[in-house]
């Protein structure tokens, strides 16, 4: 299997095949790319760190959130199918960042893993890295990627290792210890920097303080309506009054406290000052029961939990429904806990001070 793949990703190109034929060189700031690449929270976070970048391709296989990034980013290519020859002919860059797809890897998805189709396009982006050899790289997925799919990480490591041209390291993060929002959400980060631009060593970013969750939820909301007790199917609030039921038994009233109950599945669970994980699922379905507001999220509070302002998404979602909208920040990896990780890397490869 290892031969196999190894046979794939390195397979033979002809110098001036393809790379490099519409190369932004001459451009200033860093060159970023990316594919699976959603809302592109990696420029977000770029934004957000205020380095100067171009942003050089993109590619997401959504057609409508192709087009709401490509309006919030003016990428300059852009593609919808990474499992392609097509992409692999893609401009290079200094930076590329995929979150390749997790729900074959996902407690929360089929976790089939690469026997799932979608569970192969890591492999044609370890193709890209070979045939493009960016500077650095930064991949990410599920947290439970290096549990229940710890083959698979390996096989990925050592294609990466069989490359010899990156220094590799893997790590998974806790969103709410490291990335300053109050969600529970752990990721995987591979990241690699070419071993011959390491100028100091690469280290992970460490735990800060979480950012308190009543920063993230306003008393006052229109539509309280739409969000409260009533707009509950049977499920949902039989789950509210089971959590209601627990939490009385250990003398607190859930009305009275700030937890974050995620009320959608069949057994509910509750966190208490943290958000649990906001899933594709959940954030489709408006998110988790604020118990102290009684009711669940707006798509505004949704995306903030992400780190993404609807400011900055702008009008350019109007071609997609709200529910569409929550869909793609329940894919996306926070933004700040991305920042800190893309930091660390161009600090290592001398990008940033
Ligand atoms: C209740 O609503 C949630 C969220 O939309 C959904 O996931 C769940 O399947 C629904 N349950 C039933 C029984 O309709």
């Amino acid at each position: 299997m290892f031969q196999l793949l190894c046979h794939l990703v390195f397979a033979v190109v002809m110098p001036g095949d393809r790379c490099d034929a519409q190369g932004h060189t001459d451009s200033s700031g860093l060159r970023v790319g990316s594919c699976c690449s959603g809302l592109s929270a990696e420029l977000l976070a770029l934004e957000m760190l205020r380095v100067s970048f171009v942003s050089c391709v993109a590619c997401e296989i959504d057609h409508k959130l192709l087009n709401l990034n490509h309006a919030m980013h003016g990428h300059c290519n852009v593609f919808s199918d990474c499992c392609t020859e097509e992409f692999l002919a893609s401009p290079s860059c200094d930076l590329f960042v995929a979150g390749f797809p997790c729900q074959p890897f996902s407690k929360a998805g089929n976790n089939h893993g690469i026997l799932d189709p979608r569970g192969h396009v890591i492999f044609w982006i370890l193709r890209w890295l070979w045939l493009h050899k960016p500077l650095c790289f930064i991949l990410e997925n599920v947290g439970n990627f290096a549990q229940q799919h710890k083959e698979t990480l390996d096989m990925i490591i050592s294609i990466l290792t069989v490359m010899n041209i990156y220094h590799v390291e893997w790590k998974v993060l806790e969103n709410s210890a490291v990335g300053w929002l109050p969600q529970h959400r752990e990721r995987i980060f591979i990241c690699g920097v070419r071993k011959a631009s390491l100028l100091r060593p690469f280290v992970w970013p460490g735990d800060v303080a979480m950012l308190p969750l009543r920063n993230y939820f306003k008393e006052n909301i229109q539509h309280q309506e739409e969000l409260g007790m009533d707009s509950l199917n049977n499920t949902e609030k039989n789950n509210v009054q089971k959590l209601a039921a627990n939490v009385a038994k250990q003398g607190w009233i859930l009305g009275h406290e700030e937890y974050v109950c995620d009320i959608s599945g069949s057994v509910p669970h509750a966190m208490w000052g943290v958000s649990p994980c906001l899933t594709v699922t959940r954030a489709g379905s408006s998110g988790h029961w604020l118990s102290w507001l009684e009711r669940k999220m707006t798509t505004r509070e949704i995306l903030s939990l992400q780190g993404i302002s609807l400011e900055r998404v702008g009008d350019y979602w109007h071609h997609m429904s709200e529910r569409q909208l929550r869909r793609a920040a329940g894919n996306a990896v926070p933004v700040p806990l991305l920042a800190r990780v893309i930091k660390m890397v161009l600090i290592a490869c001398g990008k940033v001070h």
